[in-house]
């Protein structure tokens, strides 16, 4: 800790999500990155749930750094399927994310939920973005958050802004996809974005008696 700054470790190595924090947090906070940490071992999304994901990503990295780690895990959930992808949302397609062909996956992922609910009416095209937060010590979990953003899955992609299913995912109140949407824009609405929001005070309150 430096200066009443606390230091708070986001596990994730995805520098955008980095940002996304530091724009919504407002919290006296050094946000550290977990590239900033060598060989540090990654630690397996396999849980069944979002919040157990996040839980155990932020609890093994705060308990191998001895900092306090803050994790996420977030996803596509389609009624349809049954709640699919869900979890799986990253690798539906059968293929392992890396950095280098996250496009590619994407596209891939699109395209087997398009297949799957081909057939689906409208009013069975029900789906939500879901994103569950953890803020765990290296003994504790300290607070944990989830924001949703529901919408619709469309029958083609449309728009190519964002990453992952923006392009399919429909919000009949802005008759737009998320795809269609600038980056604030999406932050303002997203279930990432209202994962974020309802941490902030939290944090804030932990923080002052901390
Ligand atoms: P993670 O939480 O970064 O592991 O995301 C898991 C997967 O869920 C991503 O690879 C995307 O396929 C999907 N996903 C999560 N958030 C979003 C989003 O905001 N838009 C589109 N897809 C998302």
């Amino acid at each position: 800790m430096t200066d009443n700054m606390r230091d708070i470790l986001v596990a994730t190595t995805n520098p955008g999500k980095i940002k996304e924090l530091r724009a919504c947090l407002s919290a006296k906070v050094n946000w550290l990155n977990i590239a900033d940490f060598g060989n540090i071992v990654e630690i397996e999304e396999d849980g069944d749930t979002f919040s157990e994901n996040a839980r155990k990503k932020a609890t093994g990295y705060a308990k191998s750094t001895g900092l306090w780690t803050l994790a996420d895990d977030s996803g596509l959930v389609v009624d349809a399927l049954g709640g699919e992808p869900g979890v799986k949302s990253a690798r539906f397609s059968g293929e392992k994310l890396t950095c280098k062909d996250r496009t590619l996956i994407d596209h891939r992922n699109i395209a087997m939920v398009l297949k799957l609910m081909k057939d689906a009416p409208e009013e069975k095209r029900a789906a939500r973005f879901v994103c569950s937060l953890c803020l765990a010590s290296p003994i504790k979990v300290l607070i944990e958050t989830q924001g949703i953003l529901e919408g619709r899955i469309t029958m083609e992609e449309i728009g190519t802004n964002g990453f992952g299913y923006d392009p399919i995912f429909y919000l009949p109140h802005l008759k737009k996809t998320v795809a269609q949407l600038t980056p604030e824009e999406k932050n303002k609405i997203s279930h990432r974005g209202k994962a974020i929001k309802n941490l902030e005070p939290l944090l804030k309150e932990l923080l002052k008696n901390s």
